[in-house]
């Protein structure tokens, strides 16, 4: 099948950037970074990206970009090409498609809760700006003792997303990311300037970048293995649909590491502008998920013209979380256009249903189902560490594997290795040897130790 291409290289790296940069920068980052004990993560962190992240990102473009289609289609095609008549007959590969496209759509339930609440701050600082009074430090609580909110707001997510996606991905992707990056960033810097200019902003970078390992227990390399794979987008076949975008004349290693370094600047630069303001205002505890709510909004409320920064932080942390939205729908609906032959529309607004019955219980946790705890942990928790800790690992290992040994090697170096790079052999070389051995090693190890120590 002929697909279209992107209409330039940075349309590609606004959107694949559009996608990465997101909640799991914004909102994930800060809150495991702080409960797990600060510089020993974010250490283990951009590490594990480059060694760990990287290979899988250039694994999953190059997926996309050698067969133009979606992961199922392309898992299936590789199966079927494979000289051993087990694998042509039991698809091993077709798993790793269906577990990633399964994860993909779990993620977005569970994403769509995190943007009701940003839709809920929208819509406070919205309607704080117009009146001219100031916010109420505990916003955050208010929310969380109304289920019926929670759940409307996330329904309004679910249905915007679905709307976008059934109009079509260039348009929706390509149009959303370009607006808001460039006024996001400037934004970003401009807080990060105000809040390091707070009293904590020592204490905030020696517990950001001193490593005391001491914080490690045997479940944070999956800890730190599964946030990799999240905010850079792999395990769920987001990247493949990007890939199979992707022009001919792209230099996938390049693209991918641009993508990987870009997206833990921003992680950093999440954590510069959280952290000054936790040490700053004393907040103590594990507030886990509602970190950056509490903060931003102690924060905005000091702050000269504060409904008004919070306003335009939260309308563009919005509209980044609905571009990443938007890509986890994307996956599943490019596999049904794909194989089943449906048109967009019908193979978006069919997902829709279970989108919602999966987002449910995560929405009503801090209500209706505030006493359903799992080893102490809360539904929207649960499912938060079950879909990032567990099974995106799972699904990037499989990935591996399949780059690794179900693709030829001819293919992965006639894509890789160009006479107009310097030391592109060398640089396939290494990657080969990440993907189908250190990788899975890594992850493998990542399981064996959560569950032996
Ligand atoms: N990387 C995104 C984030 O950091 C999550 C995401 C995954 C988005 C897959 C799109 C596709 O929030």
């Amino acid at each position: 099948m002929r697909r279209g291409a992107w209409s330039n290289r940075y349309a590609f790296y606004l959107a694949t950037i559009g996608s990465a940069f997101s909640l799991g920068n914004l909102w994930r980052f800060p809150y495991v970074v702080d409960s797990n004990g600060g510089g020993a993560f974010v250490v283990t962190y951009i590490l594990l990206c480059f060694i760990i992240g990287l290979p899988i990102v250039v694994g999953e473009l190059m997926i996309g970009r050698l067969s133009r289609l979606s992961i199922l289609s392309a898992t299936e095609s590789i199966s079927l090409e494979s000289p051993s008549p087990w694998v042509r007959k039991w698809k091993p590969w077709k798993w790793v498609a269906y577990t990633a496209n399964l994860t993909s759509v779990c993620l977005l339930a569970l994403y769509s809760v995190i943007c009701g609440w940003v839709l809920f701050f929208v819509m406070q600082y919205l309607t704080h700006l117009i009146t001219g009074r100031a916010l109420p430090d505990d916003l955050f609580n208010i929310l969380m003792n109304n289920g019926t909110l929670q759940v409307a707001l996330m329904s309004v997510h679910i249905l915007i997303t679905t709307f976008v996606v059934s109009m079509g991905l260039k348009q929706g992707i390509e149009r959303l990311s370009t607006l808001i990056m460039p006024l996001f960033m400037a934004l970003m810097i401009y807080l990060i300037f105000k809040s390091l200019s707070l009293p904590g902003t020592v204490d905030a970078m020696r517990f950001l970048f001193y490593p005391n390992f001491s914080y490690f227990t045997s479940e944070t390399l999956l800890k730190v293995l599964g946030h990799v794979f999240f905010t850079l987008s792999v395990g769920m076949g987001a990247m493949v649909v990007f890939g199979s975008y992707l022009r001919e004349e792209t230099y996938v290693p390049r693209s991918g590491f641009k993508v990987t370094i870009l997206d833990i600047t921003i992680s950093i630069f999440s954590g510069f502008l959280i952290f000054p303001i936790v040490f700053s205002a004393n907040i103590n505890g594990d507030y886990g998920p509602s970190l950056i709510f509490n903060t931003l909004s102690v924060f905005f409320n000091k702050m000269g013209l504060g409904n008004f920064f919070g306003l335009v932080f939260f309308v563009c942390l919005y509209l980044a979380a609905l571009g990443a939205s938007i890509m986890l729908l994307e996956t599943s609906v490019s596999h049904l256009i794909d194989s089943k032959k449906w048109n967009r529309s019908r193979a978006s607004w069919s997902m829709i249903v279970f989108i919602f019955l999966v987002a449910l219980p995560a929405s009503l946790s801090s209500t209706l189902l505030k006493n359903l705890k799992f080893q102490d942990l809360s539904v929207l928790r649960l499912y938060d560490k079950f879909l990032i800790d567990y099974m995106l690992p799972v699904v990037c290992l499989g990935i591996s594997l399949l780059v690794g040994f179900g693709i030829s090697k001819k293919k992965k170096q006639e894509l890789f290795i160009r006479e107009d790079e310097m030391d592109s052999e060398k640089l396939f070389r290494n990657w080969h040897f990440l993907v189908r051995w250190f990788v899975p090693a890594v992850i493998i190890f990542g399981f064996v130790s959560s569950i032996v120590f």
